[in-house]
């Protein structure tokens, strides 16, 4: 179905102008395109149908090595002022980087099909929900985002004749000459641009085919975009998992919580808990809008309809609703495959005897290399998750009840502590520094900082970005949630995780659960509310008394230390950094200093 929107109709004979594709095609998200687009991709060698008893209506992709991650040095914010896209983003100057822009996509698709596809992100019509198209070559992106968002004609319904959409241009950047065959993975690594302008609310993307480069509507849009439209309006887009907690009594809190990427926010969002009694169901597990309701609390929606999760660590030990998400309907990218045309990774079970890698080569479990990339993903319907909360396709959203901030800390970081108050909170999210992982391109392990796990994703200026959350909490008539800063990740002296994690975070949930409720008592130290001893349930967990009590210490000498690097951080933003910020470094010296006299 074409459109009666004529704003949409110009774009699209715009764009099509300009990257020339052979055909255009209307996406309208039904079964029919799916199998379609399928047929395209296993005909052009880009895709393997797993076996139909194993995995039905599934299907197995593989990238080249060049291109298996966001490409955040390619990733560019083109405010109108650079100031605006402040240091921790790149900067380009819009006007050149369209010339720029203009020049790659002319002609860009000659040989393939333009696709175009409407979708909502959030439940259609919803009021926090906001409507994108994109118009993509690739038959991979059309699949993923019948997946993650809602795609189709009921948003082009939605948006009418004068509603308005963000449009969003993907390109895999390879056009092909006549008769010329694509490669299974088109992509173009060495001119790959990432760029959103803020101002006009759009993204144009070259040159890659990965999900967080090419699923416009995620990374790009539902965070980037999103967050400045956030910052216009006084909305909230974030990165952050929401979740629905429910105890034993059957009371019901709703938490969010951003988590930096790979930190197990997806385990976090659909965890099986170990203490009886308690129910953890999911509405996200990646990105949360949120605005204030009529009663002053935030409600969020998950813009989301699916997970692009990463699948190497996830397993049925780890994560057995994941597993049973992804049991039908859906789509592994860089995994290896199993001789019996199922799909395997790492720490998903037992390794078979023989694999086809990733890269397409013989593996056994001799084999020095894995088997799977390390951000190989798994794309699954939300809708076949089998701990979705009711609530998850709610129009009108959750109200979120306490906000979670945690990163992978080997130390000074304690296993949970309670925020003094919004501001402190905001504190607390702006200092998440975390060890990196394979999810972006980088050195793993180094300790990068990533306030309120945004760093790639906040589409304006940092230090803006939190003087908005701290104006968030001006609001008149504003209920805040609480916020809390844990740690799954602390290590001992002998370099072990000190902490089980999974489904025993469900005892650091009761006590935010708790303290929410006004039930738990909290000890007010240097950093923060900290659990009573008895706070937290330590019970039948294998930890020794030492790693219990270095869980839940206040390090002073190390929090002092760390202030200095705050510090250092903070100053990079020069004259955006809100003042606010500045006096609650202060106050935490003063408050651990005064504590480092007192045991003195
Ligand atoms: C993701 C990420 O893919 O944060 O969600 O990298
Ligand atoms: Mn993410």
């Amino acid at each position: 179905m074409a459109t009666n929107n004529k704003k949409l109709q110009a774009w699209v004979d715009e764009k099509a102008a300009l990257c020339q594709p052979d055909n255009i095609v209307w996406c309208d998200g039904s079964d029919k395109e799916w199998d379609d687009m399928w047929d395209i991709m296993v005909k052009g060698g880009t895709a393997r149908k797993l076996n139909e008893e194993k995995r039905p209506n599934s299907y197995h992709v593989n990238s080249i090595p060049a291109d298996v991650a966001r490409v955040e040095d390619r990733t560019y914010i083109c405010s109108a002022e650079e100031k605006d896209a402040g240091p921790t983003n790149n900067w380009f100057e819009p006007s050149e980087m369209r010339v720029k822009m203009d020049g790659m996509f002319k002609g860009c698709m000659k040989g393939r099909t333009m696709y175009v596809i409407p979708f909502s992100m959030g439940p259609i019509g919803s009021d926090i929900a906001q409507i994108g198209v994109e118009l993509s070559d690739s038959p991979y992106v059309v699949t993923n985002m019948h997946i993650m968002a809602r795609v189709g004609n009921a948003v082009l319904d939605v948006l009418g004749e004068d509603g308005d959409f963000v449009p969003c241009l993907h390109s895999v950047g390879v056009p092909l000459a006549d008769g010329e065959k694509s490669e299974p993975w088109p992509c173009n690594p060495d001119n790959r641009y990432i760029v959103h302008y803020p101002e006009t609310r759009e993204i144009w993307s070259f040159g890659s085919g990965y999900g967080g480069n090419a699923l416009l509507g995620k990374k790009c849009f539902a965070l980037r975009i999103a967050s400045t439209m956030g910052r216009d309006e006084g909305w909230m887009a974030e990165h952050m998992l929401i979740l629905k907690l429910t105890n034993p009594e059957g009371d019901v809190k709703f938490v969010a919580g951003a988590f930096p990427s790979a930190c197990g926010k997806t385990n976090l969002a659909m965890l099986t808990p170990t203490i009886p009694g308690w129910k953890v169901e999911t509405i996200g597990d990646d990105i949360a809008w949120m605005k204030f309701g009529e009663d002053g609390q935030l409600y969020a929606i998950n813009p989301e309809a699916g997970f692009f999760g990463v699948a190497p660590g996830t397993g049925m030990d780890t994560n057995a609703n994941a597993m049973l998400s992804m049991e039908s309907n859906a789509i592994f990218t860089n995994v290896a495959e199993t001789d019996d045309g199922d799909v395997w990774w790492e720490e998903m079970g037992e390794a078979p005897a023989h694999l086809i890698d990733w890269k397409g080569n013989d593996w056994t479990p001799e084999s020095d290399t894995p088997s799977s990339h390390p951000n190989a993903r798994f794309t699954a319907r939300a809708s076949q998750c089998p701990v979705m909360a009711s609530e998850w396709e709610d129009p009108k959203g959750v109200p979120i009840s306490a906000i979670l901030f945690g990163g992978r800390r080997a130390s000074v970081v304690p296993l949970a502590t309670e925020a003094l108050d919004w501001n402190h909170g905001t504190f607390l999210g702006t200092i998440i520094a975390s060890e990196m992982t394979a999810a972006a391109f980088g050195a793993i392990g180094q300790l990068r900082r990533d306030p309120m796990a945004m760093l790639p994703f906040c589409g304006y200026n940092m230090a803006d970005y939190w003087g908005h959350w701290l104006k968030m909490g001006q609001t008149k008539g504003a209920k805040m949630p609480n916020v809390y800063y844990v740690n799954w990740f602390r290590k001992n002296e002998a370099g072990k995780f000190m902490w089980p994690g999974f489904g025993e975070n469900s005892r650091v949930l009761k006590w935010v659960f708790e303290r929410c409720a006004g039930t738990a008592d909290a000890i007010e130290t240097a950093i923060g509310n900290m659990p009573t001893l008895d706070g937290i349930d330590f019970s039948g967990l294998d930890m020794s008394d030492e790693d219990i009590a270095n869980l839940m210490r206040v390090d002073t000498e190390g929090w002092l230390s760390e202030l200095d690097g705050i510090e250092e951080y903070y100053a990079t933003f020069g004259d955006h950094l809100p003042a606010e910020l500045t006096k609650q470094v202060q106050d935490l010296r003063k408050r651990l200093e005064s504590s480092q006299k007192a045991v003195a």
